[in-house]
């Protein structure tokens, strides 16, 4: 039970002791038979004394998200004092936040956000703080001016990631001779409004600015998915001869992804006519810089699930988390160690 401990779930107890809790549930049955009253309510007001924890995951849009929510999982269900509700918003905001006030509802011992946009938090942050839940953010940001309707935040440095790619494209562009020519870059967003999104549009534009060669042809949001990245290339593509189209600049592994098939599919190579870099540096992202599709994939960390983890079992024990997690090593994949580092990634 937590410093903000509240009465654990019947149910997720039995999940996890289901042969002795069936027949203790029969008899449960037999007993409360006909109050009307509904299981889970009753069963919650029972307790278990597990530390209930839910999580309000963005969704499952990419390989990134896969393994930050596998981190999740294996750190929680590792460790039988937890109780880990998983709630998938479908990167969907209104869908997050009831997932969120279910929480609330729940009366879970602490809240996990990892927001699918900055905006719309301070009301609903109110309310989990009204009922002494702490809550959690992770991976994207909030933008609150009230910082104590958060305990902490632990996640990537976006803007710092950009900052890595253009950095990585300025010297690409020295080292094959096209310091001084003229480029067209094509930007793939992430999903509008996310802070990954944000901080990476931010790094991006500013290393555009930073670079008179640099022309930015097209800026329009992929939404961090394959579908749509391999959609608005072929659109692109439709509009732009490729000697038109020096460089892709994708928000994320799978959007870049999508962008090659496009590009293979009217007989284009990528990493070779066109410079491909992308963000999070997933295995296959890393595989395909190794086989020099993708020009250039720079880390986004997403194993977060032991950090955030630490962060609860610190709370348990009543001590104070760093508010501010920053994970970013500026590590970034391109022909000179891909193919050493692909087995190491997630
Ligand atoms: O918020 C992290 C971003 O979200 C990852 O870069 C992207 O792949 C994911 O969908």
């Amino acid at each position: 039970m937590g410093v903000y401990g509240r009465k654990g779930p019947w149910i997720r107890f039995a999940e996890k002791h289901l042969l002795v809790c069936l027949s203790v549930l029969c008899v449960f049955a037999l007993f409360s038979c006909g109050n009307g009253n509904g299981g889970l309510e009753e069963s919650e007001e029972r307790g278990d004394g597990l530390i209930v924890v839910g999580y309000a995951q963005v969704g499952a849009e990419s390989a990134w998200r896969l393994a930050n929510t596998a981190s999740f999982i294996s750190a929680f269900e590792s460790d039988p004092r937890y109780d880990f509700r998983l709630v998938d918003s479908h990167n969907d905001p209104a869908r997050q936040q009831a997932a969120v006030y279910d929480f609330i509802a729940q009366e879970v011992d602490y809240i996990i956000i990892a927001p699918v946009e900055e905006d719309g938090w301070y009301e609903i942050l109110s309310e989990a703080r009204d009922a002494g839940i702490p809550v959690i953010i992770t991976d994207r940001m909030i933008a609150v001016s009230d910082e104590s309707l958060y305990v902490c935040w632990v996640g990537a440095g976006f803007l710092m990631e950009s900052l890595v790619a253009m950095d990585w494209l300025n010297d690409h562009l020295a080292a094959t001779g096209r310091a001084d020519s003229p480029i067209n870059l094509f930007h793939m967003q992430g999903s509008m409004g996310s802070s990954a999104q944000i901080g990476r549009t931010s790094g991006i534009n500013s290393g555009i600015s930073g670079n008179s060669n640099l022309n930015l042809k097209e800026q329009q949001s992929g939404d961090f998915t394959l579908e749509k990245g391999k959609e608005l290339m072929a659109d692109w593509l439709q509009k732009y001869p490729v000697s038109e189209i020096d460089v892709l600049v994708a928000e994320n592994d799978d959007m870049a992804f999508g962008a090659i098939r496009a590009m293979q599919e009217v007989g284009i190579k990528p990493g070779e006519d066109i410079i491909i870099i992308s963000f999070d540096a997933g295995r296959n992202a890393v595989q395909a810089v190794a086989d020099g599709l993708i020009n250039c994939s720079v880390e986004c960390n997403p194993l977060h699930g032991p950090r955030v983890k630490e962060v609860v079992d610190l709370l348990e024990t009543g001590e104070t988390p760093i508010k501010t997690q920053i994970v970013h090593d500026g590590k970034y994949f391109d022909i000179h160690n891909a193919a050493a580092e692909v087995e190491n990634r997630f």
